[in-house]
């Protein structure tokens, strides 16, 4: 193994292998890369099971000025516009770069995309693979023109655990697999390692995405920004399963209404109603849920009969709980998932450690501002791939020497969820966001399995306590209103820390009961 991992020295690293990571992989092409992947290639992958598609103007209807407009409108204040506009003016050349990879992009009977719509977009914008199967499709494609490019090396069931830094610059990274630890020497590392679901008892992420990300940058020294901004799903399956299957917004986009147990179709106060951003729609069945009822999504009428055909894959799921959709009601409730917030980079890609860059739901580009726009961020990874490829392609392959390091435990979620899922949910406060901190900052510390997720459990807390506002997906009881000026927030995990400290000195958090 040892003399396997020598002969890869040098070679840029790009940690998971979702659409991010394989995507930065064939732009780097044909320079030498190494992929490294926590599963087998397309297994428990975010990227797998996404649902909704890629968002894109690509109607005669649409531009990317009125992409823009929405992008914006939905993000509450909060994105970086230059960045914004940049990422979905490339979206439709992206999309046709995909279908030259022969991804099976539905399409109408003359053959032109078919466009779907989903919350708070003015337009029909969303290009789906096989209806709900998109992510499944689009993974199938990319693995297998991964799997045919010489240049690229994917390790499967390899888990990345520590980076070296040193002066501020990547010099490598520990990780490891069934033959134990491994340090793999390079000066160039790419983070492509999703969300943060697995830090919640409720998520439509797979379990095992748990911040690994944000822990790796975080303890390598980066800036990491509007970790505060979670986005709540408004329709996940209401059921046992966890993680929660989800009830794509493509299904409200074609029609289906969300009622209670009495029928009553609840929203009528809602601007957009079923269609309303999702930060919006998540609160408000949230607070419905809170009064003391169940909600449904009434797919009866429409899409109806047509519900099997259109979203196989929910259709399915929803047939292993018993419920046929064309027939009964799905009982759904809000559940986390998607990270606005991430690793802080600039507009290649870069972090501000040298040498690391983060691509997909663990960057934080500005894109998605306080509230992300459905299918965003699927365009997100596949356009802001290239830039990042470009900008390690031009970052000279200095050699660098192998390294000792300590075994490091592979991060357990499980203990944090039940002190984080309430503080950092729909519904905010800081007497909550305060208890978690409490919780979170001795295993933070600590060498146990859940330090890191810990550590990205309270750097998030953190920076929820600290916006004193109500904005986007981030909803505080104390806080109800929004401040007259919009500041994107940043954050590091010697500050959170330092932070947490002060507090668990402070008369205010010594006096708080669990
Ligand atoms: C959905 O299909 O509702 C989810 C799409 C997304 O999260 O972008």
């Amino acid at each position: 193994m040892s003399a396997d991992v020598r002969s890869f020295f040098g070679r840029p690293i790009v940690i998971g292998g979702g659409i991010a990571g394989l995507m930065t992989a064939l732009h780097l092409a044909p320079e030498p890369v190494l992929v490294l992947s926590r599963t087998l290639l397309g297994a428990d992958t975010a990227s797998t099971w996404a649902q909704g598609g890629l968002a894109a103007s690509m109607g005669n209807d649409d531009n990317p000025a009125l992409h823009l407009a929405d992008t914006i409108a939905a993000g509450d204040g909060l994105c970086d516009r230059r960045m914004a506009k940049r990422i979905l003016q490339a979206a439709p050349g992206a999309i046709e770069g995909l279908a030259r990879l022969r991804i099976p992009f539905d399409r109408t009977a003359n053959g032109s995309l078919r466009l779907g719509l989903e919350a708070a977009h003015s337009r029909r914008r969303i290009v789906h693979a096989h209806g709900d199967g998109s992510g499944r499709e689009i993974m199938r494609a990319l693995i297998a023109a991964v799997r045919s490019t010489p240049s690229i090396v994917v390790v499967e069931g390899v888990e990345a655990r520590r980076l070296a830094v040193s002066d501020n610059a990547i010099r490598g990274v520990w990780a490891s697999c069934s033959l134990g630890s491994v340090f793999f020497a390079t000066r160039r590392i790419v983070l492509a390692t999703g969300g943060i679901g697995g830090l919640f008892l409720d998520s439509t992420n797979p379990s095992g995405n748990c911040g690994q990300g944000l822990a790796l940058a975080a303890r390598a020294g980066a800036v990491l920004s509007d970790l505060e901004f979670i986005q709540f799903h408004p329709t996940a399956l209401d059921g046992s399963e966890r993680p929660m299957t989800l009830i794509s917004e493509a299904v409200r986009g074609e029609g289906a209404a969300l009622i209670d147990e009495t029928g009553r179709p609840f929203l009528e106060c809602v601007p957009g109603a079923e269609l309303a951003a999702r930060d919006v729609l998540a609160r408000a069945v949230w607070n419905h849920l809170a009064n003391g009822h169940r909600v449904f999504l009434d797919a009866r009428q429409r899409p109806g009969s047509e519900f099997a055909r259109q979203f196989p894959t929910i259709a399915s799921a929803c047939r292993g709980a018993g419920i046929n959709p064309a027939r009964d009601l799905i009982p759904v409730r809000p559940a986390q998932h998607y990270h606005m917030g991430g690793v802080a980079v600039d507009r290649s890609g870069r972090t501000s450690v040298n040498g690391l860059w983060a691509c997909g739901e663990v960057a934080s580009t500005g894109l998605h501002g306080a509230n992300r726009l459905a299918s965003n961020s699927l365009t997100e990874a596949v356009v802001c791939a290239r830039w990042v490829a470009e900008s390690v392609a031009r970052t000279p392959a200095r050699r660098t020497k192998s390294a000792c390091g300590d075994e490091y435990p592979s991060p357990d979620p499980i203990p944090v969820r039940p002190s984080l899922s309430p503080a950092l949910g729909i519904v905010r406060n800081g007497a909550g966001l305060k208890a978690a901190i409490r919780a979170l900052m001795p295993i933070a510390e600590s060498k146990h399995a859940a330090a890191d997720p810990a550590a990205v459990g309270l750097m998030i807390a953190i920076a929820a306590l600290r916006r004193e506002e109500s904005r986007g997906a981030h909803y505080r009881t104390d806080f109800p209103h929004q401040a007259p000026e919009a500041r994107r927030s940043e954050i590091t995990l010697e500050a959170a820390l330092e932070a947490a400290r002060e507090l668990a000195h402070s008369p205010a958090l010594a006096g708080l009961t669990s």
